[in-house]
């Protein structure tokens, strides 16, 4: 299968998991993320002045309200993405309460534009939606390439965490030399990375 085939699969069966299924595996990858020991601000000092980036979730995603609201809690700050879809880029923007969003392009919730821009080199950890994902540290996004593209002008320093429900793990992923590989994969059942 191609990506586009798969993207078309793969969408298909997280719609197919009930919304109160989703809202509970929801909460598990909440816990399961943030009691990852790179949230932890003993061990991972880059964290008391770096960025976490996370994402709003948009239609079937993992409900990432839960994660936000725990890393606020945390101390931690938060920035999400904003895209242009013209130029098919994005870039971050800080989020510090669920009151500073509007509804963007592809009708996903997005920062207003009053909220500063964050530098990638801020950001300590950058946490992935996505349709698939796999052992290899593999991902299939939307399309797009956001955040391949992003993330390629980061440092290797920035850890990226994809989340997911665990339906969402598959074996292959078809990937190119631009896709972004992952440092952790973290689901409602299990750790990967
Ligand atoms: N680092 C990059 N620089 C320039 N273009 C890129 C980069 N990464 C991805 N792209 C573009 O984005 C397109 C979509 O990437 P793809 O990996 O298929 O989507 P997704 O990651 O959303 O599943 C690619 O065909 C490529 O043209
Ligand atoms: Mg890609």
């Amino acid at each position: 299968m191609n990506k586009k085939e798969l993207r078309k699969v793969m969408q298909k069966n997280r719609k197919a998991i009930p919304l109160h299924i989703r809202e509970e595996k929801s909460l598990l990858i909440a816990k399961n993320l943030l009691e990852h020991e790179v949230f932890d601000i003993q061990k991972n000092l880059n964290l008391k002045d770096k960025f976490v980036m996370v994402f709003l979730n948009f239609k079937t995603e993992v409900n990432t309200e839960p994660i936000i609201k725990r890393l606020w809690k945390m101390g931690i700050k938060t920035c999400i993405p904003k895209v242009n879809v013209k130029e098919k880029t994005m870039k971050a923007i800080e989020f510090k309460s669920c009151g500073e969003v509007h509804i963007g392009a592809y009708g996903i919730r997005e920062p207003n534009l009053n909220s500063p821009e964050i530098d990638i080199h801020n950001i300590a950890i950058s946490i992935l939606p996505g349709l698939a994902f796999n052992k290899k540290m593999q991902r299939l996004g939307y399309g797009g390439g956001y955040y391949d593209k992003f993330l390629s002008q980061s440092k290797k320093d920035i850890k990226k965490i994809g989340i997911c429900f665990s339906e969402q793990i598959i074996e292959e992923i078809p990937s190119e030399k631009h896709d972004v590989k992952l440092d952790y994969i973290v689901t409602d059942f299990e750790i990967l990375g």
